[in-house]
């Protein structure tokens, strides 16, 4: 049986078509070849149109079909995975009402934080297990106060990948586990935060029907279907936030298994079974693609919004003409430690690791005769790795100490160097797997259709490329410097 996973990210949408008996994609296609704008009307903002969306997946799907390496009507279920927290809203006619706010924006940053002081810190990190900083529902609370012309129109309220879903069946629904990370989700209560509807006087008549993430999302429409070349009926069994799919991409299922991306964001996602929080709200807590009332599995979830982010925007102005893996080689010919040259990877959007002050992104120390090309390129990787190990600190203080993380060979983990660069900031060893999220949304899709007994038999053929280990300290002088850095950038 085959299997359709479609993977909504920032910079494009990726599917893939996988077969379920070996659990391998048989074809997979990305659309479009470069980089999606982030629309920013104004400093801090980030929008992106849900069509925009809609249109490339519908491409992408085209493109995987036109391969000719297997029978479009042999898939048998759609599976969605998304970039998390941009809202979307559409209207009673399933319209949409204005460009989505994407997870990225920091418009919402003080509408948040007035509301953890309103409601009660303690009460949202316990009820919440997070502040609603600058998450989806802070983001609606916007909208409300400066857009109620558009507020009033609002039928219903979704995540991107509820929309692609939308667009596929005519259907909404929502999960707990995109319920939380919309900070919509009360742990305690099990159900739609009181506190928040309260607080900002949102109507529950907004929120779609609640749905196990592994379920039937609705079924595919006879025109679509007509468009897309696919079988009508169809079901959308699998939707899911694109860092849980990761997870679950890489069987990271059971408590203390921690997974890591590295693509327009970079992010460390560890499996917990508590109702953990950071009191600061630093690393955030979400429920995971397992998540259930009786049986807790929870996602605690770093981010660092400027990772791949500020890969592509220095190729833009330093490499235009490169590849990312030219990119790479280049940046392997600089020396450890770049000559002194450091770069804080923060400029797209505040970052929720820095309690969401807007730091930006700094370069520290250029000596113009020394530092080219290579230089900069590996200080960039040398940043973001130094980013991720302030963050795993807070992961650590937390309680969430991985001995080992697994990363999908994409985005900058296909840089050896920053492979090697990221275990030794760390400290902790990094298994390669091949995988991808479109791959893991495809064997999501196979595991809500019932074809796979459970999530962990969907992924038992993942193959593990290697085991990178850190080697000695040497970077840790590297890591102290980038970190006074940052203190300093912090303290003004
Ligand atoms: C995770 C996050 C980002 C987006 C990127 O909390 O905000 O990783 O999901 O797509």
């Amino acid at each position: 049986m085959l299997l359709l996973g479609i993977d909504v990210g920032t910079s494009s949408v990726k599917v893939s078509v996988v077969d379920s008996e070996t659990q391998n994609a048989i074809a997979s296609a990305q659309y479009p070849d470069s980089e999606s704008p982030i629309l920013s009307p104004k400093p801090g903002w980030a929008e992106q149109a849900p069509d925009m969306w809609w249109q490339q997946a519908q491409q992408a799907i085209h493109l995987c079909n036109n391969s000719g390496l297997y029978n479009p009507d042999d898939i048998s279920a759609i599976g969605i995975a998304y970039q998390m927290h941009g809202l979307v809203l559409v209207n009673k006619d399933q319209q949409v009402l204005r460009d989505s706010i994407i997870w990225c924006d920091s418009r919402a940053v003080d509408i948040g934080n007035k509301a953890f002081r309103d409601i009660g810190e303690k009460r949202c990190l316990s009820h919440l297990l997070n502040s609603p900083g600058n998450f989806t529902a802070s983001k609606l609370a916007w909208v409300k106060l400066n857009e109620p012309q558009i507020y009033d129109q609002i039928d219903k309220i979704m995540l991107p990948g509820d929309f692609i879903a939308m667009k596929l069946t005519g259907e909404i629904t929502t999960s707990v586990s995109a319920l939380s990370e919309g900070i919509f989700f009360d742990f305690i209560n099990n159900r739609l935060s009181k506190d928040i509807l309260n607080y900002f006087d949102f109507s529950e008549d907004m929120f779609p029907p609640i749905q196990p993430v592994f379920s039937n999302h609705g079924k595919l429409l006879r025109s679509v279907a007509e468009k897309l070349k696919l079988k009508a009926g169809i079901p959308i069994t699998y939707k899911a936030g694109d860092q849980p799919n990761n997870a679950l991409s890489l069987n990271v299922l059971k408590p203390g298994e921690v997974a890591a991306t590295a693509g327009t964001s970079g992010v460390i996602y560890g499996v917990s079974d508590k109702l953990t929080f950071d009191p600061q709200s630093r690393v955030n807590t979400f429920a995971h693609v397992n998540y259930t009332e009786r049986q807790k599995r929870l996602g605690v979830l770093l981010c660092i919004n400027g990772t791949g982010r500020l890969y592509s925007w220095a190729k833009s102005l330093f490499g235009p003409s490169l590849s990312f893996a030219q990119m790479n080689e280049k940046a392997a010919q600089a020396s450890s430690g770049s000559y002194g040259l450091r770069i804080l990877p923060f400029g797209n959007g505040t970052e929720r690791m820095l309690n969401n002050k807007p730091v930006g992104a700094h370069f520290h120390n250029i000596d113009l005769n020394l530092h080219g090309q290579a230089y900069i390129f590996r200080a960039v990787q040398e940043g973001i790795a130094c980013a991720f190990r302030y963050g795993l600190d807070i992961m650590r203080e937390n309680g969430m100490n991985p001995s080992v993380i697994r990363a999908g060979k994409a985005n900058l983990f296909l840089s050896d160097l920053f492979v090697e660069i990221f275990v030794n900031a760390t400290g902790v060893p990094v298994e390669l797997y091949k995988n991808d999220g479109s791959l893991g949304a495809a064997l999501g899709a196979g595991t809500g259709a019932g074809i796979f007994a459970s999530a962990t038999e969907a992924f038992s053929n993942m193959k593990k490329i290697k085991v990178v280990e850190p080697s000695g300290n040497r970077f840790e002088p590297i890591y102290q410097d980038w970190k006074s850095l940052l203190q300093t950038q912090l303290a003004k």
